[in-house]
């Protein structure tokens, strides 16, 4: 990709991530399903998040920053992410996170706070006014002499998207050194910075895999509308030959009850997976998408073509706080197929 300018970068990511035959599901379904390892990108497992903070956070050093805010759920992935990254490179992590504190920390909170991030918990309607917190913590942290750099949710924005454009890449080098020339390749959208950013890579590569997204919080038209913005600020930022796509795929109808209540038939699918191919997915993201992509599957086994690539954007740690439901579907009720 030469003509991608010199953007600011810290190599985080344990890349190329793998790229594995779902023997037995491809078998079943009559189609090849291969899984790219991005739950495999190191720094505590962290997925999707750490391709995204390459440029995030070595826009924040360029920027002189020391202090890293962000915001997310109790157990979001991004602000375990930013912790993780900023306890490796010596930063201060500042989280902002959507609820009470609990009596027990577990999952990615856990991890948050083992990594040493300073929290700041927020009520459902602070939560509505997420920037002014921001704005808050970001003056707070200038008062003591800081240097902070702020990270909006899940790191959506376009620099965040510039980590998955690099991974369209690697996915291109990859097919040219034996991993096959892919149909699709599907990947989970909650903004669907991630998609933009693949989108823009299939661009600049010429890889020829369709990109395809799962919504698992927003709306569809809503991932669409901000895939297509993103492309559009990156091509004007950075002045890269990208243009958002005439049409942007997105599976809609996976986006379950939320990110705190996850349905038994997704977590049967976590089951499902762990047990037949031995890879475990995240209920709150990964779940739903590969839910979605086994029930599209089902209605037309060929409509995404002969060879399908799942990104698995990781997510581990926010399975253990559902262990309860888990627990009960493990010991004997029957699992959705
Ligand atoms: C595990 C996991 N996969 C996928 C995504 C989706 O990322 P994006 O906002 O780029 O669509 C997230 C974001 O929160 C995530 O945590």
């Amino acid at each position: 990709m030469s003509d991608v300018p010199p953007i600011p970068r810290v190599e985080l990511a344990y890349a190329p991530t793998p790229i594995l035959k779902l023997e037995r599901l491809s078998e079943r379904i009559g189609v090849e399903l291969w899984v790219k390892r991005d739950d495999l990108t190191g720094l505590l497992e962290s997925g999707n998040k750490v391709r995204k903070l390459e440029f995030l956070v070595g826009e924040a050093l360029a920027q002189g920053a020391d202090t890293l805010i962000t915001c997310g759920t109790l157990q979001s992935n991004c602000c375990r992410t930013v912790a993780a990254v900023s306890a490796r490179l010596g930063l201060t992590a500042v989280l902002a996170l959507r609820g009470a504190p609990p009596a027990v920390y577990d999952g990615n909170l856990l991890l948050d706070k083992l990594l040493g991030a300073e929290l700041r918990y927020c009520t459902d309607e602070e939560w509505t006014k997420i920037d002014d917190v921001l704005g808050d913590l970001e003056a707070r942290v200038r008062a003591r002499g800081g240097h902070p750099y702020v990270i909006p949710e899940s790191g959506a924005t376009v620099v965040g998207a510039l980590g998955y454009m690099a991974c369209a890449r690697e996915i291109f080098q990859q097919t040219k050194r034996g991993a096959p020339d892919f149909d699709t390749v599907v990947i989970t959208a909650f903004s669907g910075g991630s998609q933009a950013g693949l989108l823009m890579g299939k661009q600049l590569t010429g890889l020829r895999a369709e990109i395809v997204s799962v919504a698992v919080a927003w709306e569809a038209a809503d991932v669409r509308q901000y895939v297509g913005d993103i492309v559009e600020q990156a091509a004007r930022r950075y002045h890269l030959s990208v243009t958002p796509p005439p049409e942007v795929r997105v599976i809609d109808g996976y986006q379950g009850a939320g990110r705190t209540r996850i349905g038994d038939d997704t977590l049967g699918a976590v089951i499902d997976l762990a047990r037949r191919e031995g890879i475990v997915l995240d209920p709150v993201y990964t779940a739903k998408a590969f839910q979605g992509l086994l029930d599209q599957l089902r209605q037309d086994p060929r409509q995404f073509g002969r060879r399908i690539c799942f990104i698995h954007t990781g997510g581990i740690f926010s399975l253990f706080p559902f262990r309860a439901e888990l627990s009960r579907l493990l010991d004997g009720a029957s699992l959705v197929q």
